[in-house]
């Protein structure tokens, strides 16, 4: 008889690819996805814990999961409930004992664990939250049944470098990449699946050092040039990667592989050395505009993307200034922004010089409505030209599709759903904040 499964994830795109990655295991002992946590026997949160106030949110959504699980037990059905991913990790102790009704915590690096812990949850609590990266990725199942258009694939995992405002060392764990070979065999099912564009995934993906099939080590830029090699993969892209770690080989990568999308989420944090420092990013702010020079002279149409953090410890007038300055020099094609939030158990959360919240707010609306500008001027600027999009899945209205353009964003136009899955050239009519608009150019034009 057939289960049902829900899976509500949070957070950043590794945590999409592991609650696939769950869904797949746990599909042979009779788990199928459910329409909504009601009516499933066994619900998944996959939990971040980046942002604000991320376990208090974990709770009260679990407030309602009790609810609905006391609910099935009156009607005399059963709900396994399972807390993973992040927040799994850094406070698994304090959900169980919170939340007696959780049967599972499963931290990031246990969930090849998963079926054999939901055969024992009728028998009390169960947590795993160990960090043998390695075993996890021999343990999931090899198949990967549809793929869809564009598909992740997780390279390495963790991180070492310890930014003083950051969990991911401590929920992720130590830096750990994947064997070449490995990754290999993941792409090509994917491609064999349906796959057009493959992201590589990682927290700190550019530190990827995995195994090479013949022997020695590889890196991103090595395994890069191999992936294009592999028939029909037709786009490449890589998250998230460290401006410390931009190597040769991975720059002479964005001249060499055309496969390789002209699209980098670089992040940045800010544009002050003396923040910099602060932060332990272990580079300053000249070193990451060279890093950038060295990009776009291999790649000139390469779009650049970052995250920022205002208002960290210590952050004055000139460092935020420093900022904005780095910001108008580099133009970035779209960006993330925070306000500097303490995150309980990293350095920078116990620093004495915390700066307030109201100059937090107005330095983040500073800084959004210059990367704004760049980002609406980037759209703006694509109007006109002929743009290669992967078409991949039906837009909002009827006849129309949304695709990708090599730089990440959103395209819509009209195409019948069939060309899902092709590349075809669309001149760009017209750009919108988030997306542009456009018109496929007829065949004998693809792109
Ligand atoms: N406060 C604010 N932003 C943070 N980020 C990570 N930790 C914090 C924090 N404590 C942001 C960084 C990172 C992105 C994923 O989240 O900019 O690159
Ligand atoms: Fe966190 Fe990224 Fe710094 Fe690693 S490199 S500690 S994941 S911000």
């Amino acid at each position: 008889m057939t289960k049902q499964l829900f899976i509500k994830t949070y957070g950043c795109q590794m945590n999409v690819y592991d609650s696939a990655r769950m869904a797949e295991l746990m599909a042979p002992l009779g788990y199928a996805a459910a329409s909504g946590p009601e009516s499933a026997d066994l619900v998944i949160l996959n939990t971040c814990h980046i942002r604000e106030k991320a376990a208090e949110k974990v709770f009260s959504e679990l407030g309602g999961i009790r609810r609905l699980k006391e609910a099935r037990q009156r009607r005399g059905g059963r709900m396994i409930v399972a807390v993973a991913g992040c927040v799994a990790q850094a406070e698994g102790a304090e959900i169980l004992a919170r939340a007696p009704f959780v049967d599972i915590v499963v931290g990031p690096q246990a969930y090849h664990r998963l079926p054999d812990m939901v055969a024992r949850a009728g028998a009390g609590q169960v947590q795993d939250t160990s960090f043998p990266p390695e075993a996890k990725f021999d343990h999931l199942p090899e198949s990967r049944e549809v793929a869809g258009v564009s598909a992740f694939l997780t390279v390495q995992e963790g991180c070492d470098k310890f930014c003083t405002f950051c969990v991911v060392p401590y929920t992720r764990g130590a830096e750990y990449s994947r064997p070449a070979g490995e990754i290999i065999a993941e792409a090509r099912r994917l491609v064999a699946g349906g796959a057009r564009e493959v992201t590589l995934l990682g927290q700190n993906v550019n530190a990827y050092h995995g195994a090479a099939p013949d022997g020695g080590s590889w890196g991103l830029g090595d395994l890069l040039r191999a992936l294009a090699e592999l028939p029909g993969l037709a786009r490449l892209r890589y998250t998230t990667s460290h401006p410390k770690d931009v190597d040769d080989s991975l720059v002479a990568a964005h001249r060499e592989v055309p496969q390789l999308m002209p699209f980098l989420h670089l992040p940045v944090q800010s544009g002050s050395d003396r923040v910099l420092a602060a932060m332990n990013r272990r580079h300053g702010a000249s070193d990451y505009r060279r890093t950038v020079e060295r990009l776009r002279v291999a790649r000139p149409d390469l779009a650049l993307s970052s995250d920022f953090i205002v208002g960290f410890p210590g952050e004055d007038a000139a460092d935020f200034a420093a900022t904005l300055d780095l910001v108008r020099d580099i133009g970035f094609a779209q960006a993330f922004s925070f306000k500097y939030s303490p995150r309980p158990g990293t350095p920078a959360a116990t620093a004495a010089d915390q700066v307030p919240e109201p100059v937090k707010v107005e330095r983040l609306a500073a800084l959004q409505a210059l990367l704004g500008e760049q980002q609406r001027a980037f759209n703006a600027g694509c109007v006109g030209r002929t743009l290669p999009v992967l078409l991949e899945r039906p837009g909002r209205h009827p006849g129309q599709l949304v695709g990708r353009s090599p730089y990440l964003q959103s395209v819509h136009a009209e195409a019948p759903s069939e060309r899902i899955g092709e590349i075809v050239a669309v001149r760009i009519a017209a750009a919108r904040p988030n997306s542009l608009a456009g018109i496929v150019a007829p065949p004998g034009r693809a792109a």
